[in-house]
């Protein structure tokens, strides 16, 4: 069959929503989202218009990490529900034409998981420490087992060992979750951390790094450049395994690279994120940078927010997040999109007692259904308090034109018409790009600017603005020549 006529991979284009599953919906009244919680949610998926979740991790955890602290890679944690709860999801959104995707944990375990003490070999092990490698949360990288009075290695925190991707029987255990969850029908994986699988075999120190590195990093992780802690370019051996495993399930890299470096990655993977967008100045010259250097990569997954950075809403202000979010669903390619963000959630107060050391609460508050104490969220008390459910709430947005939650909505609508490859310019403070017939200005300046010549306004981050012949400041509009 001819190229053309083959279909197209489905995420090709595709909005992956990002559920973060403590805090979408609660079913039982426990104060803990579930997956029966997110089954019952959907609903909101389709009418947003999302045609994908990706689900952050599920499983059975200590929660040093809040579920990145993997016991059981193919099993659900007991609070949010059982492997039936988990197919009946899987259907429910396969009903609705959507697809599911889960975190694969693959670079590291929690302590507790039963491969650590079963399986010592599947680790990375040494008498002393043999290098000034830290951990990506800051202290060392090595951890004296108090068991043993070895040391291991463990990129994040102690509680995450690292696994040791050059031992067959890894590659192999790690294959068999994946065709675990192929085989319950998961459409994909988000692949967490691909970057640390694979690390020097000497076990080399890293040297200090003379300029910073493009994306931002804890201050102490900062400090050196990551050339051997980090994947080079025998990360092959352990995506081809991966490859083989989930054969055409999709599989996006959360690489936490440059851009320019994603190549050996994407020989193996369908997409990475490009962190570069997620962390990029809201500068009409960086973001064209940007949006150039994703479109040449070309298996770009573009995302401005997810569960480990600040809030798009608390990074960009109202008016802007507005710009962010037509800025993302026009462009080419994959889209993640944050639960909450197309309600224009702000980071919230965090725990007292705070659940993650690394500081990350604010930005994992429970999702603000309706406007009431608990947002909907739950009929118990939240694991984790609300933000600010009686300012937003899907519910008040819904139907309510100039809304967060319309914009989104009118987007991914509009996103399904535009295509063509894109073609980013910079005027001034604006960002033009052009996808076919249609222009997008997203005017980044204080200052009113000229519409383009030709075509009507389809869309305007701004509600009211019909026809008008200018571009407001801090107005994203649409243009299409029909
Ligand atoms: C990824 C996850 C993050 C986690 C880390 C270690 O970066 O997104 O939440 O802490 O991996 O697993």
């Amino acid at each position: 069959m001819p190229d053309a006529l083959l279909p197209e991979p489905w995420w090709e284009e595709a909005v992956v929503y990002q559920i973060y599953p403590r805090s979408f919906q609660d079913s039982d009244g426990d104060g803990i989202g579930d997956l029966a919680g997110i089954e019952s949610r959907l609903d909101h998926l389709s009418w947003l218009g999302a045609d994908a979740l990706w689900l952050s991790p599920i499983y059975p955890s200590p929660l040093a990490d809040m579920g990145y602290d993997v016991a059981d890679h193919c099993a659900v944690a007991p609070e949010l529900g059982d492997l039936r709860g988990f197919d009946r999801l899987v259907t429910s959104a396969h009903q609705r034409g959507q697809r599911v995707l889960l975190d694969l944990v693959p670079s590291h375990t929690s302590i507790e998981h039963r491969w650590f003490r079963e399986h010592p070999e599947f680790y990375v092990w040494a008498d002393q420490p043999p290098n000034n490698w830290v951990a990506a949360f800051g202290g060392p990288a090595w951890t004296r087992d108090e068991r043993t009075g070895r040391f291991y290695l463990h990129s994040f925190y102690p509680e995450q060992p690292d696994l040791d991707w050059r031992v067959p029987e890894v590659r192999e255990a790690m294959s068999e979750v994946i065709r675990f969850w192929a085989d319950r029908g998961v459409d994909g994986f988000r692949v967490d951390a691909v970057q640390q699988l694979m690390k020097d075999a000497d076990l080399r120190d890293d040297p200090f790094a003379t300029t910073p590195f493009v994306l931002p990093l804890g201050d102490e992780y900062g400090r050196l450049d990551h050339v051997h802690s980090e994947a080079g370019s025998e990360i092959a051996v352990a995506l081809e395994a991966m490859r083989e495993a989930a054969g055409g399930a999709l599989l996006v890299g959360e690489v936490y690279r440059p851009t320019r470096d994603l190549g050996p990655y994407l020989e193996h993977l369908d997409l990475a994120f490009a962190f570069e967008l997620l962390h990029a100045p809201f500068d009409a010259s960086r973001l064209a940078e940007v949006i150039r250097e994703g479109a040449e990569a070309r298996r770009i997954a573009w995302a401005l927010s997810n569960h480990d950075f600040p809030r798009l809403a608390t990074r960009f202000g109202e008016e802007r997040s507005a710009l962010a979010a037509m800025l993302l669903l026009t462009l080419p390619g994959t889209v993640f999109l944050y639960q909450g963000d197309e309600i224009g959630m702000v980071d919230g107060a965090g725990g007292s007692p705070p659940f993650d050391r690394a500081g990350r609460d604010p930005y994992r508050h429970p999702m603000q259904w309706e406007p009431e104490a608990f947002g909907g969220f739950t009929t118990g008390a939240p694991w984790l308090g609300l933000s600010d459910p009686l300012t937003r709430s899907v519910a008040t947005q819904r139907d309510a034109p100039g809304s967060p939650l319309e914009l989104y909505r009118s987007l991914i609508a509009l996103r399904r018409d535009l295509d063509g490859p894109v073609e980013v310019e910079v005027r001034g403070e604006a960002l033009e790009i052009r996808r076919g017939a249609h222009t997008v200005v997203l005017n980044l300046g204080d200052r009113e600017i000229e519409r383009p010549e030709a075509g009507h306004r389809v869309l305007s981050t701004i509600p009211g603005r019909g026809d008008a012949r200018s571009i407001a400041p801090r107005e994203g509009a649409v243009f299409w020549d029909s």
